[in-house]
């Protein structure tokens, strides 16, 4: 199949380069001319591990290749991908879709004759198909073509993996022709025999923030109860080993920690209450999730102050992480912003190390030093405060870190270490849900 994918941010250039390496030609166009000159470099302009060999791979044998020039790139395709942001709106959290907008323009200006599938893969409120297919069939009447949702479900830090062992594949498609289309790009999935959802297109709009929001509320869950463990004297880790074997639960997302962040949970969840509040539905739930989510981030600044006595005036606070999760340069909503925020805002000094975000980080927290390696920050410091769990953190020198410690404390918000084997090295230690 010809495959175009419009927008080659991150969901965009990596659905474009495991599609590619599903045996399709594909092109990623994006109106950035330096992106595109970059990746036809072969510079990868985001962090995710195995991108750079995956499209190197492709871009040698031909299947991928870049381009700003979207006209040329629609005609031949079989299939045209809307892979671009959809933010959340400044001041009312409905998600932008001008993005989407104005490449479905642009596509209708460049559709030739022959059928053409017009796929959104952008994360759209229900409703956006439809828009978009009024939008080009307004601008380009003679157009033959369909408009498909297809949502993508991949974390980030895991991408290639998730797109090609997806759980499932959901399509949203009211037309038979496009329907075969969407097989046939899928096809080589077949060998994992993951199933293909076919449902209607709004139902598949729908799905996506559903999957979201149904996410970002376990974890909210269990950080609660991990809130209340740590009030009676129980083990999060263990209540959630005890729900999560019962199959109608499931083990995943029950890891509590400082509260969900990135480029989705926030967003979407945001989105859908607005859709809710727009057509009548209140969510009450994800509602409560927003604000309790929020609400911990600011706590979790609390717990560090709290562990330092109840008072980080002057004092210096190491902080390991950054990111919103591992395996990212991702800082968008991570709970780190938040934290730093607090601590700095009571006067501390907040020392920090990320292995792949501190150039991201740098201008959103100024109040922050920032140092190349872990050891560095924690030098001299007061406490430290693991926030994102990079298995570099995991695997820390825990004398090390013991004699460049000015007092032997270490806040984990990520359960990293066990409570036990940390008091037994001296070290007063704090984590999440843990007594
Ligand atoms: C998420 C969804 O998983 C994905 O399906 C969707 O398409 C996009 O949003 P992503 O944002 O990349 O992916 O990261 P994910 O691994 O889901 O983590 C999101 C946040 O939740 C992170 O801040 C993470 O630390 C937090 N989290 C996750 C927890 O606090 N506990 C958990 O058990 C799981």
């Amino acid at each position: 199949m010809n495959i175009t994918m419009i927008g080659s941010g991150y969901v965009g250039l990596v659905s474009g380069a495991c599609f590619a390496d599903f045996g399709h030609e594909v092109i990623c166009v994006d109106a950035d001319a330096s992106k595109i000159e970059r990746l036809k470099r072969g510079e990868i302009p985001i962090y995710e591990p195995g991108l750079d060999e995956l499209v190197a791979n492709n871009v040698r044998q031909n299947r991928l290749s870049f381009t700003t020039d979207l006209g040329p790139a629609v005609k031949g395709a079989d299939a045209v991908f809307i892979g671009v942001g959809t933010p959340s709106r400044r001041g009312d959290g409905h998600a932008d879709l001008s993005y989407v907008y104005a490449a479905a323009k642009t596509i209708a200006e460049a559709l030739g004759e022959t059928f053409t599938v017009i796929v959104n893969k952008s994360t759209v409120p229900v409703g956006t198909g439809d828009e978009v297919e009024r939008i080009i069939r307004e601008t380009n009447p003679k157009a033959d073509f369909a408009v498909v949702s297809n949502p993508e479900f991949l974390r980030e830090g895991a991408a290639i993996e998730d797109f090609k062992r997806p759980d499932r594949v959901v399509i949203g498609v009211e037309d038979p022709r496009a329907r075969d289309v969407m097989e046939e790009i899928y096809r080589p999935l077949s060998l994992n025999a993951p199933p293909l959802v076919f449902v209607g297109r709004r139902t598949s709009e729908l799905t996506k923030y559903a999957a979201n929001a149904f996410l970002a509320t376990k974890i909210t869950f269990i950080n609660e109860i991990a809130d209340l463990c740590e009030k009676v004297g129980a083990d999060v880790q263990e209540v959630a080993r005890g729900i999560g074997l019962d199959k109608r639960i499931g083990a995943k997302f029950l890891h509590a920690g400082p509260g969900y962040g990135g480029s989705c949970f926030p967003k979407d969840t945001l989105a859908l209450i607005k859709t809710g509040q727009d057509e009548g539905a209140s969510l009450r739930i994800v509602e409560t999730v927003v604000a309790v989510n929020d609400a911990r981030k600011r706590a979790m600044a609390r717990k560090i102050i709290v562990a330092l006595g109840g008072s980080v005036r002057g004092k210096k606070i190491a902080l390991l992480g950054l990111a919103f999760k591992p395996n990212t340069d991702d800082m968008r909503d991570a709970p780190s912003l938040a934290i730093v925020a607090s601590l700095a805002g009571d006067g501390a000094q907040v020392h920090a190390h990320d292995p792949e975000s501190m150039e991201q980080a740098r201008p959103l927290m100024p109040e922050a030093t920032f140092h190349d390696d872990a050891y560095s920050a924690i030098e001299g410091a007061d406490a430290l405060a693991i926030v994102t769990e990079w298995d570099a953190f995991r695997a820390l020198d825990l004398d090390r870190v013991k004699n460049l410690l000015k007092q032997p404390i270490i806040v984990d918000l990520r359960n990293v270490y066990r409570p036990a084997d940390l008091r037994k090295r001296g070290f007063t230690y704090v984590s999440v849900g843990r007594a």
